[in-house]
């Protein structure tokens, strides 16, 4: 009997102890919670105060650094991120006045290649952590990889937001923008098609494009000139006894950097400022002084990483980005040209690319007097860009010049 009332007091002693500890635990739990979530509201009042002693420093900029570098040296081929093929784009830069434009094409493998909008240029404004993040997964002229944060944003932080599009449509015109992409190769020697070229709205050239003395074959004006820091200073060397003196200066003329490597950093640094470069390759020289007087903020673009990546990804995807000299593999200057008209232009003609015959003429349309052949350099995949033209062609994207059909050269733009 007494064990039985024993066992009943010490069940109902656990009971007991058991209910308190219970309701202990609770309200422990509780008063942590409370605890937590006051010292975690403390936190974010913390957090917004420092914003406002920053001033209007973006939220999520705070805490954003660069990532750890990546190296090209590490990868055997090109690596494939998930976020790739993603791209930034903005507004369109202006209503498609033009029925016939290019953007309108029905063909449906262009149609779902082309994105009307994508980025194309780089500026001040559209550049922070994030998105040096994000191009630092990509080699140069695709992205920063290898790049130290500081050395590129120096020149990057300088470079001025457009003020305005590229082109824009000729007032009096039928509304839409045409325009002539006028490349170097031999097929233009002897061609006559100088006058057909200078009537379109608007001539871009690239590198070594040299029209004095040439005019009857190649026009003489030129409207946007693409090149990169190299092209620009080693042009007078290669094309010196050719007649080459300096780039194209037309009054008004827009140019354009393709922002290669590091060393167009520094050139886009010295530049800006108006100063000689500091370091690199091109220490001491005066960028300016290749402009020939038309330099001019406001008429001064640098293309966007994403945009060269998506000419790279979509149109011109090399299969020797998968060989071990994969990091420098890349598109032409003159391929980076035709797509930058492709996507500012409603028309685009092309000239003086790259053809099938290629083998009957120069490698240059200077080299008149001495038939050179066609050099194949490593970097760029000539073949692969030669049957890209033609297949833009052939879908009626562009118009290419070329001299074997049986009506040679293209209309004129009406
Ligand atoms: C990656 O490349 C860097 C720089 O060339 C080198 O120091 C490092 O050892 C490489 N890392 C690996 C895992 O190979
Ligand atoms: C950084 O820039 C990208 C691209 O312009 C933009 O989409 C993003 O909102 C920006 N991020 C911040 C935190 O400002
Ligand atoms: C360039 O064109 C001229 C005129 O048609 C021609 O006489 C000359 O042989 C051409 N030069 C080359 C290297 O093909
Ligand atoms: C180009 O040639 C045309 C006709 O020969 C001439 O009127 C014009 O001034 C030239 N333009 C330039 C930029 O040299
Ligand atoms: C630069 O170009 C803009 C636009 O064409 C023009 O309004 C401005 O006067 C030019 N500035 C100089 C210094 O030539």
């Amino acid at each position: 009997m007494a064990s039985q009332i024993s066992r009943i007091f010490l069940l109902l002693l656990v009971m007991t102890v058991s209910l308190v500890v219970f309701i202990l635990s609770q309200e422990s739990l509780l008063k942590s919670w409370t605890v937590f979530s006051g010292k975690h509201e403390l936190r974010w009042e913390n957090v917004f105060f420092d914003i406002n002693l920053w001033g209007q420093e973006e939220k999520t900029a705070v805490a954003e650094t660069p990532i750890p570098l990546l190296y090209r040296g590490n990868f055997t081929k090109l690596p494939q991120w998930d976020f790739d093929d993603v791209y930034n784009q903005d507004a369109p830069p202006r209503p498609t006045t033009c029925a016939h434009s290019l953007r309108n094409s029905q063909d449906e493998n262009f149609k779902k290649a082309f994105l009307p909008n994508i980025r194309l240029f780089l500026h001040k404004d559209n550049i922070n952590m994030s998105e040096w993040n994000r191009l630092s997964h990509f080699n140069n002229p695709f992205g920063f990889m290898d790049y130290k944060y500081d050395d590129v944003m120096a020149s990057v932080k300088l470079i001025p937001k457009p003020k305005e599009p590229l082109l824009l449509p000729k007032p009096g015109g039928d509304g839409c923008v045409h325009c002539a992409v006028v490349g170097t190769a031999g097929i233009l020697n002897g061609s006559k098609v100088g006058a057909e070229i200078d009537a379109h709205d608007y001539v871009f050239r690239m590198n070594g494009a040299v029209t004095k003395g040439y005019e009857e074959d190649v026009g003489n004006r030129t409207s946007v000139y693409v090149h990169t820091a190299h092209s620009i200073t080693a042009s007078p060397y290669f094309f010196g006894k050719y007649g080459y003196k300096s780039a194209p200066h037309d009054e008004g003329i827009k140019y354009v950097l393709i922002p290669e490597g590091m060393r167009d950093f520094q050139w886009l640094e010295g530049l800006l400022k108006g100063q000689e470069v500091s370091g690199g390759q091109f220490n001491k020289k005066w960028p300016r002084d290749y402009y020939s007087g038309q330099y001019n903020e406001s008429r001064f673009y640098v293309l966007h990483q994403d945009f060269l990546r998506y000419v790279r990804n979509r149109f011109l995807k090399s299969p020797n980005l998968n060989k071990k000299f994969w990091p420098i593999v890349r598109p032409t200057n003159g391929a980076f040209t035709l797509f930058l008209a492709l996507h500012t232009c409603d028309t685009v003609d092309a000239y003086g690319f790259m053809t099938d015959d290629y083998m009957k003429y120069s490698n240059y349309y200077v080299q008149k007097y001495i038939k050179t052949k066609v050099i194949f350099y490593a970097n760029h995949d000539y073949n692969l860009e030669k049957n890209t033209w033609k297949d833009l062609h052939n879908r009626k994207i562009i118009k290419l010049y070329q001299r074997t059909e049986p009506e040679s050269g293209t209309e004129k733009p009406k």
